[in-house]
């Protein structure tokens, strides 16, 4: 109910949870004060306590090791325990609710059946496609990558490489058979587990035909796991390929969990960052699952018994953290679908949430505003009174889309949790705490127990103190759930997040913090972008767009889109006597869809002759987002360029949206 108290601070644009909210949270205002106070005062003794959520097989002794300065960096928490993951996320539920239902399954095609797996089934599925990982020669250690649709297999593919300590790196379903290589080559995967085809808004997708033109590049010794999903036809390989159906059927379920020390890493998941090939972000076991399952109970406030749906895929790290490990650690139900918002109509996501009563439902802000531009009429035809709480992550939300969410979908009585955080985060960082906070839309607000978020000036480095500030973001001290290296590059590592403001680690992020305390993310403040909630290094783009033999240079900057957040701005400068038309910018949109995945398709290419460029051949791409966003006031200083006169090409030229 909104109280009249409520509905004055709503017109500040504050929203305090309703005493009901309050009254059923785990945390409220006066115990989020509490542990956020503790977490940071001590650390250790803070996490050395909330490590009890999980079992461990051997106790640790020391809490964390922790080295942020460059050269010597080095994270490790609870380095002396040992566990398993999926021991920790079935096993232990089995006894005291095997029957009660870990994953809900919604096809792509709501005609067909859901499916309602138990924790008991769960743990067979999961044991016998560890032993059949075994069988296919996979030890412990060893890299297996994850090439699936959204279907209950690829949350036993993860739990069975956990369970025999295979390393798994989820490459989502959208990308092309170059990216699908690259990420195979990269970590050097032993094996590749997909399907025949991957259904998605009525449309499948031929994921064991990329399997087939990836791996034929350079790797051919490399296993490919087949699960049947379509039925459709696939060019099966005698020598290389093995259905999991078959296979399956030759082993056992029981297969004991390998002990792994919480340092042992747990999955490799490949990030788009502002230069260079996207590079391998590496999770453990230990700190993870701790800080996956304790933001997963906090943030949502899961109850016992409560039906909890995150709509991310696999391939993403939200899928990871918030589908699979934190709420199975908790003994969840999680909900995973298949399918897409719009598809067979603007309703599916409601209807979903109707049909398996959703308490706690998580979106990104691209669906949101993908689904208010079709009308209130198809939310509200679906009965939504299971909902409790909404939440939000990948990207900024606008105002428009959070009062929608709050006003349409949640009546007004669900408190919403924006939640900031990255793939190399682990899990939450920033986010109102639905029992404790006062919501603003738009904004993270509050840091999660244990972070410490500071905001520095970009030039000096220097932290900004008190309210009513704007700088850069970064942490100043670690969490269980922080990135532990880039694979195979810990130099990568140091120099990506530790070496531009020495002694903390650096977010990507610009910031404001409000006169409240609250913190606003500005978005980032490097070449990555983000399209849909999905990152994208304007560097992949560049160089997919290079790799076209039509094409001499390239620079890709992100520009404002009304449903995707931001949109991809391709200028492309042709090589001698290539001539541009129509014709080819359809080829090159194709070409970077197919080098790189539909998620990467150019929005907009504007020819170039000439790109705007200092005198030491750097390009400047202040001025090209400024083109691109069709902001000519304010190009700030153009005369440190080598040619002034191309800035007025560009800007006479620009490119229709
Ligand atoms: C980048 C990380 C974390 C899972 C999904 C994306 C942006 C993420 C928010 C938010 C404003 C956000 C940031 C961040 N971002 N959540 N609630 N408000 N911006 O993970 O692909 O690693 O991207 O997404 O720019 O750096 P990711």
């Amino acid at each position: 109910m909104t109280t009249s108290a409520q509905s004055d601070s709503a017109a500040a644009g504050v929203f305090p949870p309703s005493a009901e909210t309050v009254a059923q949270a785990h945390v409220n205002a006066e115990k989020y004060a509490e542990m956020y106070e503790a977490s940071v005062r001590d650390s250790t003794g803070f996490w050395r306590e909330q490590a009890k959520r999980i079992d461990w097989i051997k106790p640790f002794t020391e809490v964390r090791d922790v080295d942020f300065t460059l050269g010597h960096v080095k994270i490790n928490w609870f380095a002396d325990g040992t566990l398993n993951v999926s021991a920790n996320c079935v096993d232990r539920h089995i006894a005291t609710r095997g029957d009660q239902t870990a994953i809900i399954w919604e096809p792509d095609d709501p005609k067909d059946p859901a499916l309602h797996i138990s924790y008991r089934e769960l743990g067979e599925h999961v044991g016998r496609m560890a032993n059949v990982l075994k069988s296919l020669g996979i030890r412990k250690g060893e890299r297996v990558v994850i090439y699936l649709p959204m279907i209950p297999e690829a949350a036993y593919a993860m739990l069975a490489c956990a369970r025999i300590g295979a390393i798994h790196s989820i490459v989502f379903a959208g990308f092309s058979p170059d990216a699908l290589g690259a990420r195979v080559n990269g970590c050097d995967a032993k094996l590749v587990i997909t399907s025949d085809g991957a259904p998605r808004g009525g449309k499948v997708t031929k994921l064991k035909d990329n399997v087939n033109q990836a791996l034929l590049h350079d790797t051919s010794d490399v296993k490919c796991l087949i699960v049947r999903r379509t039925g459709q036809q696939i060019a099966f390989r005698s020598d290389l390929d093995y259905w999991y159906h078959e296979e399956a059927a030759k082993v056992s379920s029981d297969c004991p969990p390998e002990e792994m020390s919480a340092e042992d890493p747990l999955f490799i998941l490949y990030t788009s960052g502002s230069t260079g090939q996207p590079k391998g972000v590496v999770h453990t076991t230990g700190g993870y699952l701790v800080y996956a399952a304790l933001t997963h109970e906090v943030t949502f406030d899961y109850h016992d018994g409560d039906v909890y749906w995150c709509t991310a895929d696999v391939g993403w790290v939200t899928g990871h953290s918030y589908i699979v490990y934190g709420p199975l650690a908790n003994g969840a139900t999680t909900l995973m679908f298949e399918g897409v918002p719009t598809w067979p109509d603007a309703s599916r996501f409601w209807q979903v949430c109707e049909k398996h009563k959703v308490n706690q439902f998580y979106t990104a802000p691209t669906a949101i505003r993908a689904l208010m531009g079709q009308g209130t009429e198809w939310v509200e035809k679906c009965d939504l009174s299971a909902l409790k709480l909404l939440g939000t992550v990948g990207e900024p939300i606008n105002p428009e889309a959070w009062n929608w969410y709050n006003t349409v979908v949640g009546k007004g009585r669900c408190p919403i949790v924006d939640t900031w955080w990255q793939t190399e985060t682990g899990g939450h960082m920033m986010t109102p705490l639905p029992g404790a906070h006062a919501t603003k839309p738009g904004s993270a607000q509050k840091p999660f127990f244990g972070v410490q978020p500071v905001v520095l000036d970009p030039t000096s480095g220097t932290e900004i103190e008190g309210n009513g500030v704007e700088g850069v973001l970064a942490i100043k001290d670690s969490w269980p759930g922080q990135m532990r290296t880039v694979w195979g590059d810990h130099e990568r590592f140091e120099k990506t997040y530790f070496s531009d403001y020495k002694g903390y680690y650096f977010s990507g992020d610009g910031c404001r913090r409000d006169k409240d305390g609250d913190y606003w993310i500005t978005g980032r403040v490097d070449d990555v972008i983000n399209v849909s909630g999905h990152r994208m290094g304007t560097a992949e783009v560049e160089s997919a767009l290079v790799a076209h033999a039509k094409v001499a240079e390239a620079a890709v900057v992100g520009y404002p889109h009304d449903i995707k957040g931001q949109g991809i701005y391709c200028y492309v400068t042709l090589m001698n006597g290539e001539e541009p038309s129509e014709e080819l910018r359809k080829e090159l949109r194709a070409w970077v869809r197919h080098e790189i995945g539909p998620i990467a398709s150019p929005d907009v290419i504007q020819w170039a002759p000439g790109l705007p460029k200092t005198r030491s051949g750097k390009i400047m791409r202040r001025i090209l987002r400024k083109i691109a966003e069709n902001d000519f006031g304010s190009l700030g200083d153009t005369s440190t360029l080598a040619d002034p006169a191309v800035v007025d090409d560009l800007i006479a030229n620009r490119a229709p949206k």
